[in-house]
């Protein structure tokens, strides 16, 4: 059947969440993925891609029974703005759909039955983006629709996310057009900075962060954890995990700047760091002097990584690690492997290599790093499987 975007049908039960932020749906026999929908409200939805045979995409435009979870978005473009997906859900409800997003995928794709919560951070689901990248193709500062090029001017009061960084709309948009078309972004840490590509049009071309007593130079445009409490969470969490000793030997595999490598040099562990990033790599460089850091892609530097260690901490893309790179770890004889995992599909996966290889999760924990949006973060702690008796 043909049927053209931007048709409206319904009224459509909404089944139940998904990974990737949307919901489940079937109509007339096809499955749609709403967004914008909560699990068992009836809602009339506007298709935004029909082209593929299986299933369709579509936003809720009008719900005809809502859920009880359901609020008014603190934002005026939540629903268009691409970023903020779950804007619509009480908080504690998003954190209960992210709860059942990552026991589905767990379960599903690495056999974990999990019956963890996903934990809240902070006080405010709001202002807590400590990086910020606008699109500046319009002269102004922006955001992308969903699945879309198309921009969504900033509201009045810019994004409700994003930590306030003492520059209001009229101050960004000034700086949009200096961008010229170039992605801008805003990093706030112990300065503020905005840069376009190479040019700095704000502060210097470096932040710091203090986390666990050290403090981490950035670049403004680098990998940085987004939620301003990311980072000492983290690293608290994976030294829960790992209970490093003095003397350990460990690795921090896509080590960023050095986050993890830092904290575990400051417990006594001999560290080497690998990431891909040449400039990234320079800094875990400087920022962890003790580290041995190789710069380049892990899967391509797995034979100079030390023979033997203690601790691993694995902290990889969005893409997860893969099997190449986890068969390589299970061979050095660590006694725990700490899994930071921003996908808990990728996670899921990687999990259930490492799983065939003789190792189980003992502990997942799972914390709301990003409120109002789907995404979650997970730290999973692995360790080699008992001996059978
Ligand atoms: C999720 S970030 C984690 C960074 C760091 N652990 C932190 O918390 O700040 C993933 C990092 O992996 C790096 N990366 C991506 N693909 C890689 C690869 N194939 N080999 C090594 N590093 C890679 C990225 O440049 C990025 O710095």
């Amino acid at each position: 059947m043909d049927i053209e975007v931007g048709t409206i049908i319904g009224p459509v039960e909404v089944g139940p969440v998904a990974h990737g932020g949307h919901c489940v749906a079937r109509h007339e026999g096809r499955v749609i993925f709403v967004r914008h929908a909560i699990p068992d409200e009836q809602v009339m939805v506007r298709l935004t891609d029909t082209s593929k045979p299986r299933f369709w995409r579509g936003d809720a435009v009008e719900v005809l029974d809502p859920s009880p979870a359901r609020v008014r978005p603190p934002c005026p473009v939540a629903g268009t703005c691409g970023g903020c997906d779950f804007q619509h859900v009480e908080w504690a409800h998003q954190r209960e759909l992210k709860r059942q997003v990552v026991a589905e995928q767990l379960q599903r794709l690495a056999g974990i039955e999990w019956v963890g919560r996903v934990e809240k951070v902070g006080e405010e689901p709001l202002g807590w983006r400590s990086r910020m990248r606008y699109v500046t193709e319009t002269g102004r500062a922006g955001l992308r629709r969903h699945r879309s090029h198309e921009v969504v001017e900033l509201p009045e009061g810019g994004c409700r996310i994003a930590e306030p960084a003492g520059l209001t709309v009229d101050e960004l948009d000034i700086l949009a057009r200096e961008a010229a078309g170039e992605e801008m972004v805003v990093a706030v840490a112990d300065a503020v900075s905005v840069v376009a590509g190479r040019e700095v049009l704000h502060g210097r071309p470096t932040v710091a962060h203090e986390v666990n007593g050290r403090r981490l130079q950035v670049a403004a445009s680098g990998f940085w954890q987004p939620h301003q409490e990311a980072p000492q969470l983290l690293v608290r969490a994976v030294l829960k995990a790992l209970a490093p000793r003095p003397g350990e030997v460990g690795l921090d595999l896509y080590c960023g700047v050095g986050l993890f490598a830092s904290a575990l040099a400051e417990k006594g562990v001999s560290v080497t760091a690998v990431e891909m990033d040449r400039r990234a790599a320079r800094m875990a460089s400087r920022n962890v002097p003790e580290a041995d850091v190789i710069a380049g892609p892990l899967e391509r530097n797995l034979r100079d990584l030390p023979q033997q260690v203690d601790l691993v901490v694995l902290d990889p893309p969005r893409t997860g690690a893969g099997a190449k790179v986890v068969e390589r770890l299970v061979g050095l004889g660590a006694r725990a492997i700490a899994y930071v995992a921003c996908d808990p599909a990728a996670l899921a996966r990687d999990l259930k290599t490492f799983t065939e290889h003789g190792w189980v999760a003992k502990s997942i924990r799972a914390f709301d790093l990003f409120p109002m949006t789907h995404h979650v973060e997970c730290v999973a702690l692995l360790v080699p499987a008992p001996a059978a008796p």
